[in-house]
């Protein structure tokens, strides 16, 4: 792990500990067929942006696995476990950390084993941002319409299905992400990001104790920023003055063109100055550690 990193994040936990981790050598190596995860999903998972070494929205993104976990009743790894994981960064430029925490092996069918031994793998990729579509993009309407389940709703869980059949819905590359809608109709956010829109002085978000993944990036925005949890349709956004997208990773894309799922366009925004979005731009730039002016 590069030194800065190390140094910011024991900074950050107010401990120097290095016991109690994951060999770091296994933190890539493969999961055996009987992994829980695997086989029933029964895990979660983060892909957290590092700039430098330095991992952005940590708290967040920890708060979430730790949520995820004990939902789940998978043993929660060690701070210094998680922390470890940064060891597969290269430490320099952008890359995306992902973190996997599994169930571990054992139990008999879905009854879990008396101990379960979690499983902690990470990996790293290479990043870049995208600018194209941090100035605007296309967006569509899925057909599919996610389930309800409060037991699982804001989690980064491993059964990602859902997000898996909607992204299959499209294969144009103009496209660049779906909205997603529960079965009732209502907004909840895009295939890998959350959603938000600008109307009258506010910004509005769907609510995601039902469905949906509780963005760390939306977490974070809200603690600086009103934005009210909504249970609206597409016409909110038809109505709305700005819709964005956001995401830990990619940061905000506005939407330009919202077509429904057979391609129609329903409504079009005009890139151009909105002090609002200019604002929300900025604190997510801060955020993600970005160089603001
Ligand atoms: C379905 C979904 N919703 C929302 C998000 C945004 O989460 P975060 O801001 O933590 O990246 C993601 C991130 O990948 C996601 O997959």
């Amino acid at each position: 792990m590069p030194s800065s990193a190390c140094h910011y994040l024991y900074a950050l936990m107010g401990v120097i500990a290095m016991t109690d981790m994951n060999c770091p050598t296994t933190l890539g190596a493969d999961l055996p067929l009987d992994d829980r995860g695997l086989a029933y999903g029964e895990g979660v998972f983060e892909t957290i942006l590092v700039r430098d070494g330095v991992p952005q929205l940590w708290s967040q993104h920890m708060a979430r696995l730790t949520r995820g976990c004990m939902r789940l009743g998978v043993a929660v790894p060690s701070d210094a476990a998680l922390i470890a994981c940064l060891e597969v960064c290269g430490g320099r430029g952008l890359e995306v950390l992902k973190l996997i925490v599994t169930g571990g092996s054992g139990g008999r069918g879905y009854k879990m084993p008396d101990q379960p031994v979690p499983r902690l793998r990470a990996r790293a990729m290479p990043f870049a941002v995208d600018h194209q579509a941090r100035r605007g993009i296309t967006a569509r309407v899925c057909e599919l319409r996610v389930a309800e389940q409060p037991a699982l709703a804001g989690l980064k869980h491993l059964n990602r299905l859902e997000n898996v059949l909607a992204r299959r819905e499209w294969t144009d590359a103009a496209i660049s992400e779906g909205l997603l809608l529960n079965v009732r109709g209502e907004l909840v956010e895009a295939t890998s990001m959350n959603l938000l829109w600008y109307r009258d002085g506010r910004w509005y978000t769907p609510w995601l104790d039902r469905a949906g993944v509780e963005g760390t990036l939306l977490t974070a925005l809200s603690a600086e920023q009103p934005i009210e949890k909504v249970r609206l349709g597409i016409e909110a956004l038809l109505a709305a003055e700005q819709v964005v997208l956001l995401n830990s990773v990619q940061g905000i894309w506005p939407v330009t063109r919202l077509l429904d799922s057979e391609g129609e366009c329903l409504n079009e925004w005009k890139q151009g100055k909105s002090p609002a979005l200019d604002i929300v731009n900025k604190r997510v730039a801060c955020l993600l550690g970005e160089r603001v002016d």
